[in-house]
């Protein structure tokens, strides 16, 4: 793993919302308390504003004209924030800015030392490896405004809410996996939980690489391992709901179920049609990959056992 001590390396954020400039470390190091605060003010009142007011942030910072003025142009080229004319005049927070808040607050408390190269990119997050007392993986939630539709549909953790907003829908993806990792670790073989901050999951760096991505010598018992996994996992009152051969990673011998943000509890109205879902899944990547056959509703009433 290549770590540099501090925020050394180079950042490219993936943006599902707006195109963004990449997210540098040296612009996370670049910046200076009173941007900082700027940045916190437009990410409180964002709660209340699509778009805030400049009104509003002048009373929030407590910032002379000339003060605000020149820190939300240094926030702005930084690309952090965004600046809308339409509905009506307002500033607010793109997924750098938010990245850049995680990221400094993990920082100052110890949490993550050093962040290392992007690893994983997928249809909502951005993972990176990092250093905090041990190697770590930081999964930054990227649930966006264009996705936003599908998400509620299968998400359950997400409210009915008429306003509800990137930020707030990352921020509970995030809770929600720490949750079910929280509950899971270690009786079911997921990465242990560290932190949380806003949209940010701190947890155990896994070695090895995903199903799909590697080539099993002995798939029997990685099958029979996922599936006492399952079983495990249905014991401690989850059901992963997105399993597939993308969400194992195989680390040597280990077997470890990751990306837990849809997760929903055996008491859920589709629990069985979720839990055969995940185990047709994988069911069937081994019998497509490895020519290994297993009877799916045996390995479903394994689980409900
Ligand atoms: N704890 C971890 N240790 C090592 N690598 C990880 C870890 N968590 C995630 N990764 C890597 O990052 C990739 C993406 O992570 P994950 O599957 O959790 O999110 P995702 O696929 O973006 O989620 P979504 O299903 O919302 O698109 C994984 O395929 C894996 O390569
Ligand atoms: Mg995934």
């Amino acid at each position: 793993m290549t770590v540099t001590a501090g925020f050394a390396l180079l950042l490219t954020v993936g943006v599902l919302m707006m195109e963004q400039m990449p997210l540098s470390a040296e612009v996370i190091r670049s910046l200076q308390p009173y941007d900082i605060r700027v940045l916190h003010a437009i990410e409180r009142l964002m709660r209340r504003f699509e778009w805030v007011p400049l009104e509003e942030l002048k009373a929030a910072t407590r910032f002379s004209e000339s003060e605000l003025n020149y820190r939300i142009g240094r926030v702005m080229e930084r690309d952090l924030v965004r600046y809308a004319k339409v509905p009506y005049e307002g500033y607010a927070l793109v997924f750098n800015g938010f990245d850049s808040l995680a990221l400094r607050s993990l920082s100052g408390k110890g949490t993550v030392r050093a962040l290392g190269d992007r690893i994983g990119e997928g249809k909502e997050s951005v993972v990176y490896e990092g250093l905090g007392l041990a190697p770590v993986a930081i999964k930054l939630h990227h649930v966006g405004q264009r996705s936003f539709q599908s998400v509620r549909l299968n998400r359950d953790y997400l409210p009915e809410r008429t306003h509800c907003d990137w930020l707030y829908a990352s921020r509970l993806s995030a809770q929600s996996e720490y949750e079910a990792l929280t509950n899971l670790s270690p009786a079911v073989s997921v990465p242990a939980p560290i932190a949380i901050d806003r949209h940010a999951v701190v947890m155990d760096l896994i070695g090895g690489t995903t199903l799909n991505r590697c080539r099993l010598d002995d798939p029997d018992p990685v099958f029979d391992r996922i599936l006492e996994n399952v079983r495990a996992a249905y014991r401690h009152g989850a059901i992963h709901n997105d399993l597939s051969e993308y969400n194992v990673m195989i680390d040597e011998d280990r077997v470890v179920l990751i990306d837990w943000p849809q997760w929903i509890t055996p008491d859920h109205p589709n629990a069985l049609v979720i839990l055969t879902r995940d185990l047709f899944n994988i069911v069937t990547f081994f019998a497509r990959k490895y020519r290994v056959v297993r009877d799916l509703d045996e390995a479903v009433e394994s689980v409900l056992r």
